[in-house]
């Protein structure tokens, strides 16, 4: 996606340097900082602690570091024992999205068919920029299958903007391009139907007001900021017309993991009778799971997050304490809206029902053998 006129991804291979690059989410809107990744260790620091984030992303980053593993100096020539225990490593990193061990486990098979170094190396750097340039397709996909809900909307609306409300960030810079709750909103946009964006803040890192917001703002597209809670109160008064979010792993029956508050959002959207989607590509179902309230690790994280709030102060970025000193805070950061709650899925296949059914429809090769 462009900002500010350049084209611009989360993360990328540098052809001259041979280095991955990704942009530190953690600076922005205010600063736009690129880093280096040269060890499994960077990786694994880069996907804990947010540097870059949202399933398909981290995804793309978690194949990259098995590329990083292999490339890595002080391990050239490492048997297959350093390669599976690094990316065990590297999957271990962020438990709910599942786009990571996804990604990873699709690398390290292409460089296993392999014997000789440098080989793997090379089959690893092409599996995974043929997975980035895939995710980026499936996200343009999405905005495609997506836009006919908007259109239908917007001819109800007899051209007054369709208000979608979104929660966290599942734009670009949560994926690769478009994203994938945003990129029915980018395809609307460009195809100048009339679109405003209601932007959960999306405590406790706020990548709905510091990333969303952001994105939304560099493209044109009209955005409210509001507060986690005020969704409900929005879908009362008739201001919401679709929501749509992304999410971080789906199960084959249609449970969706997806940043915490996501649930109290379907449950409001339920009540008004408003359209609630979720939009992911194919690497974020997890197959193997029936049930996401019992089956999907859901990541707690470090309370510090909760504790203070990072800002700019007076041109510099700065932390404040919130809470007093000794509360204690417990950081959940997921939640799982069962699939009844769910309206349907926008995949890069198209859209389907939240059932079992509906989502085999569109990937049949995933219907289990029976004997
Ligand atoms: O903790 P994060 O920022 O990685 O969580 C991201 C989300 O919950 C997104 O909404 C989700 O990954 C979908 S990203 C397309």
């Amino acid at each position: 996606m462009k900002v500010d006129g350049k084209d611009m991804r989360p993360i990328w291979f540098d052809p001259y340097s041979q280095r991955v690059q990704v942009l530190d989410q953690r600076f922005l809107p205010h600063e736009l900082v690129v880093n280096t990744l040269a060890t499994v260790d960077e990786t694994i620091f880069t996907l804990k602690e947010m540097v870059v984030r949202g399933a398909p992303l981290i995804g793309a980053t978690g194949a990259l570091g098995v590329y990083i593993s292999l490339v890595q100096k002080d391990h050239k020539g490492a048997d297959n024992d350093y390669l599976l225990s690094e990316c065990r490593r590297l999957k271990d990193a962020r438990p709910t999205a599942v786009n990571l061990a996804w990604g990873v486990d699709r690398v390290m098979a292409a460089a296993l068919k392999y014997e000789a170094h440098e080989k793997r190396v090379q089959a690893a750097l092409d599996e995974a920029l043929t997975i980035i340039e895939e995710e980026a397709v499936n996200c343009r996909k999405i905005g495609e299958y997506g836009l006919p809900l908007i259109e239908a909307l917007s001819r109800k609306k007899k051209g007054e903007p369709v208000n979608i409300l979104t929660h966290c960030n599942a734009g670009w810079l949560a994926c690769i391009e478009y994203g994938t709750a945003t990129a029915p909103v980018y395809t609307a946009f460009d195809a100048g139907i009339p679109v405003h964006v209601w932007v959960d803040e999306t405590r406790p890192l706020n990548q709905g007001s510091r990333l969303t917001a952001w994105e939304l703002g560099k493209h044109g597209v009209s955005h409210t900021i509001v507060t986690d809670n005020a969704g409900g109160h929005l879908m009362q008064h008739g201001r919401v017309d679709l929501v749509i979010v992304g999410t971080d792993r789906t199960t084959r029956t249609g449970d969706v993991a997806n940043k915490i508050g996501t649930y109290l959002k379907a449950l409001a959207a339920k009540d008004n009778g408003i359209p609630f989607y979720v939009a992911l590509p194919s690497s974020t179902f997890d197959w193997r799971l029936t049930d996401g309230i019992t089956g999907i690790p859901i990541e707690e994280r470090d309370p510090d997050e909760i504790r203070y709030v990072q800002g700019l102060c007076n041109g510099r970025s700065e932390k404040v304490l919130v809470p007093p000193e000794n509360s204690p805070t417990a950081n959940h950061a997921f939640d799982v809206t069962p699939a009844r709650l769910v309206t349907g899925f926008i995949t890069e296949r198209g859209v389907c029902r939240a059932t079992e059914e509906g989502i085999l429809s569109l990937f049949p090769e995933k219907t289990p053998v029976t004997k």
